[in-house]
């Protein structure tokens, strides 16, 4: 069983992300005590006592777009984890053979560098 999850889940995925996520939302909050305060009042107003849930994320929009914004920003796993193409393809005016390994430069897509 731990082999198992060592493989499906190698130590950095799901562990760094999460933390650096976490730790990022923390620091924001405190240089921003204004958006805070925003936040506070729309998790107030529409979750209240409730247990939050993902129904919560269609009222909170504020929140939501933190936290895309705050994924954006850290631009997480930079260059993605390296694919391989299963057919021939094309992107504009360039052909990849099947096989290929590709990546994604999801830090260019970010607009951070
Ligand atoms: C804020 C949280 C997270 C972010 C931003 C994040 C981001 C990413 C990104 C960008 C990739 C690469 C995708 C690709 O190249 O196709 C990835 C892969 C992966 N992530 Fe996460 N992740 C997060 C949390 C987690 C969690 C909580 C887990 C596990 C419990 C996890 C497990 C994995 C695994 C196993 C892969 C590899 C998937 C594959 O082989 O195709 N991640 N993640």
């Amino acid at each position: 069983m731990h082999e198992y999850e060592f493989d499906l889940i190698p130590p950095a995925a799901g562990t760094f992300t999460t933390a650096v996520a976490l730790s990022t939302f923390t620091y924001l909050m405190m240089e921003i005590p204004e958006l805070q305060e925003q936040l506070h009042n729309e998790i107030s107003r529409n979750v209240g006592a409730a247990t939050p849930s993902g129904e919560h994320r269609k009222s909170c929009a504020l929140m939501e777009a933190t936290i895309l914004e705050i994924l954006r920003f850290i631009s997480h796993v930079p260059l993605n984890l390296p694919h391989y193409t299963l057919q021939d393809t094309s992107i504009g005016p360039y052909r990849i053979p099947k096989d290929t390994q590709v990546g994604c430069a999801r830090v260019g897509c970010s607009g951070v560098v």
